[in-house]
Order: structure tokens, then C-alpha cells, then sequence
């Protein structure tokens, strides 16, 4: 006897004795057809029980969600709907579910409802669809770095330092929260804290990728990162996770060249080995797009947007070319966006990447070389004194997925930059080393993981790509 997995009994053609297979009902139909699933697959197993042979006791144990283990014939099928099925010679009730209050019952749930059963959204089409999606992802970037000479590295998530500046970081600390000791100014004394020092959740692994980099030569993380903003929108979470690859001698042009053959990499990856879960994404993404109205519809299906992406060639728009497409759009002329863009220097708003992407250029966008003022202090000062070496990737129906930068590598003029911004050089002297030795051109980007397998699934809320959602007011599960 031998236990297989749905995914491999689909896939036979002969006839097979004495197989078994472990999996839920998702349903049971006239006392007799069972749809096992075990996960393998998007698509069930039927298994057909002779119930007049069966005790009717574990008959009534058989309902949806419970789990069985299944020994029995696999024959080509009597019925339409699928090639094969199991003839059933001996079931094994492994684990009963409740049918009253099993919440995941054969009928449509809202997304809503689902994401507070969280625990068990995958034994839905969509979320298993979803998740095997992530994973094969998450194979694909590593496979990527893997073939292209980049070394895996795992950047510490507990740290000193703000990468980004933008102090949206979650504190570590093993101090009272009722009496924690005090310094002479009154303030909480840090130095008795578990690292002597304040410590947060990292918000990005850069800095100390950079410093890989700079020996190994192609490094990449990926990793949690965490961000305590307060926007409850359908991009953002509090914990996501990145993908930041790092490279020395490589500069901004080399940069964007590595992000888009990445995506593509990945993207192509996905339509090469998940073609069903895929499939099975586009459908339902039709049938949401039928219940739209007509003007709201997207002009292409997930399938299609999947090979557009891989197909065409990302446009380069430096972010001044942008701001003049922008203050002369008509959503900005008519005031229609929330945001008027009004002049040079103006940070964008996710409505006017969306318009760029999928009103005016139609295609995926790489911005590049924004005002300095609104980008991070690590990144490289251009000749002009005012904009710096950075680049974000906008994506349609989903804004920025990417964002990167080359690095300054001057010793002088990253100082001068830090202490215009008032960052903490002392916190950050090893990240100054590495412009007092052997500095050199690099080269780096963050990508959203969510934010791919949002693009890559066609779902519209970042909650429903990650297993356990952690946003403002919500850490369940
Ligand atoms: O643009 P960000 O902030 O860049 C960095 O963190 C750099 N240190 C990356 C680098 O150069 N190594 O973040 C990178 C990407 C964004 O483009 C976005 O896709 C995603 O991370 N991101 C979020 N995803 C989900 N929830 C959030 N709150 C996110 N914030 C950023
Ligand atoms: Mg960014």
C-alpha cells in the first residue's frame, strides 16, 4: 500500500489497487461522493463510497471538513468532471468536524468573514490557490539569486537603527512597563534595557546587506520587516516581508536592469509551474470584474497582465518628466485627485503612480532620480544637488512594488547628509566604515513580497496574500 497525494493520483491514467490518500471533505454529495482534498492541488479527488455496504454511523461522519483516510481502487472515472476517482474499499474518520459550526461551508464567503477565520481560509480554492502561489514565489526569488551568483544573507531583525528615517519602528524592550528606571532628565533609562540601548524591529535590512556587499560582492535578504504607520489601506502592513538585494560596482542603470529581469524571472516562473492555481485567479477575478461597473473594469485579465509584464519592456520615466505629465494630466487639472500636484518636489501619492501606470503609460513604470528631499539619506547625490540616485517600480493595480536606490558612497557627502537630517552618526559609524574602506559604487532594492504575490494573484487587498494579516488594531492568530 502506498499513501499518495491528490495532486499525484490526478495525474495517473491506470487503474490502481490498493492506494490511499489522507485529506478534508469539502463535500459529500448524496450519500456517496466524497471531494477529498489534502492541499497538493487546487482540484479534488472523488471518492465514491457504496453506501449501501457502508455503516451508516460513519456515513453521517463523513461531512465537510473532516478528515479521512481513504484506502481504495483508482479507476478511470464512471462520471463527468474528472478523469479518475477512487472506488472506496475502506474510510477511516481521522478527525470529525462539526457541520453546524464548521464556518467554512461549500458556499461563497466574503473575504471579510474569511480573514477572521484566518486559521482556516486555506481550506477554501481561493486561499489555497493563493498560498501555493506565495510559495512557489518564494522558491522562484531564491532560485533567481541562487543561479545569478547572489549569496542568501539574513540581516538581524532585532536593531539600533532606522534604515529608512522615517521612525515608524516597534520597540523591543524587557523593561517594566509600570516602572521602568528613569535617568536624571526623567526619561526611561535605555542603558538598563536587555541590549543597553533602545532596540526596535528592523524596517529593512539594507544597512547591514550593504555591508555584505561590500566583501561578497551580490548578497540578498528576505526577510520580515516591520512598520508601525498608521495607514489602514490594502497595500500596507505592519509586518511584511522584503526581498532586498545588494550589489557592489553596480550602479542605478545596473539596478533597474536587475529589478526588471527579477520580476520578469519570477513572474514567468509562476506561469510555467502554477498554471492551475492561475487559472483558477483569473476566473474569479472575471467574475468579481462582471459584478463592476463597466467604467471600473480592469482592461485585462490576470492571465494577461501576467504576460504583458513579462513580455514588454518596463518604462523608464525620470521623476521630473513624471511631475510635468503629472500637473498637466486631466485628473489633475480637473481636480480629481485628492493630492493636486502643483509643483516640482511633491511626494506621489499612490493615486498619481496608478495614473502613470495605468492611464498614461499603460505598462509598468520605473521612476528615477527624485528630489532628495523625500527619499531616504543613503541614497547617492546627483550632480544636480537636488535629486538623488533612487528609482521606485509602479506596477498596475498596485502602485509601487519596488523601490531602490544606488547608494552614496562618499564619505564626505553622505556625513553632510546625515547631519542635515539629524541621523545619529555614532548609532551608524559601521555604515561609515564602509566609505573609509575600499568604498565603491553599489547598487540595491527592496521588494514587497506581498505587494508581488498581490500583482501575481490578482487580489485587491494585501490581507488576503499574507497567512496572518498583522495591521493597525489586529494581531489574531
Ligand atoms: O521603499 P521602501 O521603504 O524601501 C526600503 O525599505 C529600502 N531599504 C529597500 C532597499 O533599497 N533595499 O520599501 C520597499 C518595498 C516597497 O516598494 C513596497 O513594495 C514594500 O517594500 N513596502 C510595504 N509592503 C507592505 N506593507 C508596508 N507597510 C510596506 N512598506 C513598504
Ligand atoms: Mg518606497
Amino acid at each position: 500500500m502506498a499513501l499518495h497525494s491528490v495532486l499525484e493520483l490526478l495525474q495517473k491514467r491506470n487503474t490502481l489497487h490498493d492506494i490511499e490518500v489522507k485529506g478534508w471533505v469539502r463535500t459529500f454529495r448524496a450519500n456517496r461522493f466524497i471531494a477529498l482534498n489534502d492541499g497538493s492541488t487546487l482540484n479534488n479527488i472523488q471518492c465514491v463510497v457504496d453506501f449501501e455496504n457502508t455503516d451508516k454511523e460513519v456515513l453521517k461522519r463523513i461531512t465537510t471538513g473532516a478528515a479521512l483516510h481513504i484506502t481504495g481502487e483508482l479507476v478511470e472515472s464512471q462520471g463527468k468532471g474528472q478523469d479518475v476517482e477512487i472506488i472506496v474499499k475502506k474510510l477511516i474518520v481521522l478527525g470529525e468536524s462539526d457541520p453546524e459550526t464548521f464556518p467554512i461551508q461549500p458556499k461563497k464567503h466574503s473575504f471579510e468573514f474569511l480573514r477572521e477565520n484566518a486559521h482556516l481560509r486555506t481550506r477554501t480554492n481561493t486561499f489555497s490557490a493563493i498560498m501555493r502561489l506565495r510559495s512557489s514565489l518564494s522558491f522562484a526569488i531564491h532560485k533567481y539569486f541562487n543561479e545569478n551568483g547572489f549569496y542568501y544573507m539574513h540581516t538581524p531583525i532585532i536593531t539600533g537603527s532606522d534604515a529608512e528615517g522615517a521612525g515608524e519602528m516597534f520597540r523591543v524592550t524587557t523593561l517594566s512597563d509600570s516602572n521602568p528606571p528613569k535617568n536624571d532628565e526623567g526619561k526611561v533609562d535605555y542603558t538598563k534595557d536587555f541590549f543597553g540601548k533602545e532596540a526596535n524591529l528592523t524596517v529593512s535590512g539594507q544597512l547591514e546587506a550593504e555591508t555584505y556587499a561590500m566583501s561578497l560582492g551580490k548578497v540578498y535578504t528576505f526577510g520580515p520587516t516591520f512598520r508601525a504607520e498608521n495607514s489602514n489601506t490594502s497595500r500596507h502592513l505592519a509586518e511584511f516581508w522584503m526581498i532586498e538585494p545588494e550589489v557592489a560596482f553596480l550602479d542605478l542603470d545596473g539596478n533597474m536592469d536587475l529589478a526588471e529581469s527579477f520580476l520578469k524571472y519570477v513572474i514567468n516562473y509562476i506561469l510555467q509551474h502554477n498554471q492551475t492555481d492561475l487559472q483558477f485567479l483569473d476566473q474569479r477575478l472575471k467574475d468579481e470584474e462582471k459584478t463592476k461597473p463597466a467604467d471600473q473594469r480592469s482592461e485585462m485579465s490576470l492571465m494577461e497582465k501576467l504576460h504583458f509584464v513579462v513580455e514588454n519592456q518596463f518604462k523608464r520615466v525620470s521623476y521630473t518628466e513624471a511631475i510635468d505629465i503629472l500637473r498637466n494630466s486631466k485628473p489633475n487639472k480637473k481636480k480629481k485627485f485628492q493630492y493636486l500636484i502643483e509643483e516640482w518636489g511633491a511626494d506621489l501619492q499612490s493615486e498619481h503612480e496608478r495614473f502613470l501606470v495605468e492611464k498614461h503609460f499603460k505598462c509598468p513604470v520605473i521612476l528615477f532620480d527624485y528630489p532628495a528631499k523625500i527619499k531616504a539619506f543613503y541614497m547617492r547625490l546627483n550632480e544636480d544637488g537636488k535629486t538623488v540616485r533612487a528609482m521606485d517600480i509602479l506596477f498596475p493595480g498596485i502602485g509601487e512594488i519596488v523601490g531602490g536606490s544606488q547608494r552614496e558612497e562618499r564619505l564626505e557627502v553622505l556625513k553632510s547628509k546625515m547631519g542635515d537630517l539629524d541621523i545619529d552618526k555614532k548609532e551608524l559609524w559601521w555604515y561609515l566604515d564602509l566609505r573609509k574602506y575600499g568604498t565603491a559604487v553599489h547598487s540595491g532594492f527592496g521588494l514587497g513580497f506581498e505587494r508581488l504575490v498581490m500583482f501575481t494573484t490578482g487580489m485587491g487587498n494585501i490581507r488576503d496574500v499574507i497567512p496572518f494579516p498583522r495591521t493597525p488594531q489586529n494581531a489574531e492568530f
